[in-house]
């Protein structure tokens, strides 16, 4: 199976083209380098003894994309590309409606032209928006959403679901990814946190590194077991393994609109993750409780129960190994 990934140079599409590789898929990636590196691509065939083939090219480009079509003979779309800051969101709308939105539906309309109907979207927890409940489970459906980072997952899934109401030809898949960090093993490929950090993972990072001097944790009032928020960390490898499951549903199963929770199904709050952190790589990590960041839930995690009983997947690795890998990933980049 030839599968198309876009965005797979960035930080869960690499690890997701590692796991494709590795059981046996014909990768072809597509990327703008907006948020990645070229030499992903090295990293890629250091790991698998394969390299994928890539084109650098922009989802805003429709010709370009196009021509992709044209030159290869694709099954099936795995769509990653998109910006992903939520701050930055809420500053540039446009920006971000434009990328993420019209980057969509230039693929989509192509895919269509090609008769290519098979995708699986990178959606996210945000899209439940505030449902009062800790724990989400699909059953739950979208809810309001507080960013324009969000709006754009949220209005994406909406044009997948009638796109597939128009043609139930589609085999779609949405999968909703809670909070993805680690790195692969080998520490070849990780994220790379470009400038200062929004999330609590890449900023634990430059902590440790001595980028910056200390951790400011965003409240320790919430309604949680120590006061600090609680999240749903998920090992992205973990989250690439899952990719290689939903395309295999997608596969086997034929026409049809799946939604699939990613996350590991536990909470840990921000000092859970520090404290981890210390202790598996003997490492300090300073922090000052400061004030809540505006628009912070206290507490949710995923039920993927779902994802366990028809995809058979299941998040194996621990929050020692995200912390850990995390930090060695991280270390090789000096
Ligand atoms: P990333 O920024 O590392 O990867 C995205 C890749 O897409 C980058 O390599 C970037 O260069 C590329 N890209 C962006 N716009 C493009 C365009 N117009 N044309 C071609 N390439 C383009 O992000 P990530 O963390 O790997 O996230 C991947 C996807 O998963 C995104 O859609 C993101 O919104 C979603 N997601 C991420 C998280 C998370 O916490 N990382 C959580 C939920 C959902
Ligand atoms: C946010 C986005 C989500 C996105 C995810 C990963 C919302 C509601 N959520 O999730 O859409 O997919 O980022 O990009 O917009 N924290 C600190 N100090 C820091 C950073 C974070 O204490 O410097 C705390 C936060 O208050 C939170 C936890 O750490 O309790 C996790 O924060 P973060 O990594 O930013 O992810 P989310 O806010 O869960």
């Amino acid at each position: 199976m030839r599968v198309l990934v876009t965005g797979g140079l960035g930080f869960i599409g690499s690890h997701t083209v590692v796991e494709l590789i590795q059981n046996g898929y014909d990768v072809i990636i597509i990327d703008n380098l907006y948020n990645s590196e070229l030499d992903v691509k090295d990293k890629i065939k250091d790991i698998t003894g394969i390299e994928p083939k890539v084109y650098i090219k922009d989802l805003l480009d429709k010709k370009e994309i196009e021509n992709i079509f044209k030159e290869n003979k694709i099954d099936e779309v795995i769509h990653f590309a998109g910006y992903k800051a939520v701050g930055e969101s809420c500053k540039e709308p446009l920006k971000y409606y434009n990328n993420n939105l019209v980057g969509t539906i230039n693929l989509l309309d192509i895919m269509k032209k090609y008769n290519v109907k098979k995708i699986i979207f990178s959606s996210s927890a945000t899209v439940y928006g505030n449902p009062g409940v800790p724990k989400y489970s699909e059953s739950l459906g979208r809810g309001k959403t507080t960013n324009p980072y969000g709006n754009t997952k949220s209005m994406i899934e909406q044009i997948l679901e009638d796109l597939y109401k128009s043609d139930n030809i589609w085999s779609i898949g949405l999968l909703r990814y809670f909070n993805p960090i680690g790195a692969h093993e080998s520490g070849l490929i990780g994220e790379k946190p470009v400038g200062i950090p929004n999330n609590l993972m890449p900023y634990i990072l430059k902590v440790a590194s001595g980028e910056l001097e200390y951790l400011r944790v965003f409240g320790n009032d919430y309604n949680t077991h120590d006061g600090t928020g609680v999240r749903d960390y998920i090992h992205v490898v973990d989250l690439g393994k899952g990719h290689v499951k939903a395309l295999e549903k997608l596969e086997k199963s034929g026409p049809g609109l799946y939604i699939y929770n990613f996350g590991s199904e536990k909470g840990y709050s921000v000092l859970d993750l520090v404290k981890t952190f210390e202790k598996v790589n003997n490492i300090n990590i300073n922090y000052k409780i400061v004030e809540r960041r505006p628009g912070d839930l206290d507490e949710y995690y995923a039920d993927s129960s779902k994802a366990e009983k028809e995809l058979g997947w299941k998040a194996e690795k621990t929050l020692e190994d995200m912390c850990r890998d995390s930090w060695n990933f991280m270390k090789k980049q000096k």
